[in-house]
């Protein structure tokens, strides 16, 4: 991690929990969080499923600035008639500050597009909710070779049209769909040296840049350790607010 950049630890949930399990889960992380001091903590962020958002709302903002909510997608519309879809100032409505965009799961089985992406980013940074845009390569685009292409392209998409000061509000996960919810790590020097491509990509050397896919206690340290990652977006292993906590050690700006 870099020292001008602020560590985030984002916990994608995606489809699990309950309200219950959720309120559950955050009084186990707050009673491992306690007596910590917020400035040595990586910013925390937490994704639950839209159910949960609000009645965590109330116990979050006990917590805050240390842990913030975010939401796992978000319509790229105002309101309207758009059965399913969460328009962002009922994100908004209840503290929701980060909003997970452009997810592989999103991307491959609800069929979102780059332009999409795009649209859903000016749309979120409109209502003030940072973006975790999330971008990365299939298994065989990596066999071929095109991963740095094709992440180059997905990222210029996503920010196309994108003021460098907005940009700046921004966090990027990069997320190879290979290592996701597969145990399969990407090696910490090679998502190193692609996040290193993302953020020249951006042109935003403030901009944080996360690693996602198959994050574990046990291979936090060697990428928190690459100076061009400044966190993680986390499945599997931010279930159990045990494992999630140990990232979030892993993550803290001096590591205490
Ligand atoms: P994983 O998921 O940690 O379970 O691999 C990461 C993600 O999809 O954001």
């Amino acid at each position: 991690m870099h020292p001008q950049r602020k560590p985030l630890m984002a916990a994608n949930w995606k489809m699990y929990k309950t309200v219950a399990e959720a309120k559950d889960y955050v009084a186990q992380l707050m009673a491992l969080l306690q007596g910590k001091n917020t400035k040595d903590l990586p910013d925390i962020i937490l994704c639950p499923p839209f159910t949960a958002l609000a009645p965590l709302t109330a116990i979050i903002t006990q917590l805050a600035p240390a842990i913030a909510l975010g939401a796992q997608n978000m319509s790229e519309h105002e309101e309207g008639a758009h059965t399913g879809d969460i328009a962002p100032r009922m994100l908004t409505e209840f503290g929701v500050q980060y909003v997970i965009i452009g997810h592989s799961e999103r991307r491959q089985y609800c069929h979102e597009t780059d332009a999409q992406v795009n649209a859903k980013v000016k749309t979120a940074l409109r209502h003030g909710l940072t973006p975790i845009v999330c971008v990365g390569e299939s298994l065989t685009q990596r066999e071929a070779g095109q991963t740095d292409s094709w992440v180059t392209q997905q990222v210029q998409a996503a920010l196309d049209g994108i003021a460098s000061t907005d940009r700046q509000r921004l966090v990027l996960a990069y997320e190879p769909i290979w290592a996701i919810g597969t145990g399969k790590v990407c090696e910490a020097d090679e998502a190193n040296r692609v996040i290193g491509l993302i953020r020249h990509t951006a042109e935003t050397p403030a901009m944080r840049v996360l690693y996602g896919g198959s994050v574990k206690p046990d291979n936090i340290q060697s990428l928190m350790a690459q100076p061009e990652i400044d966190g993680g977006l986390v499945g599997g292993a931010s279930l159990d607010p045990n494992s999630f906590y140990q990232l979030v050690q892993a993550a803290m700006p001096l590591n205490v």
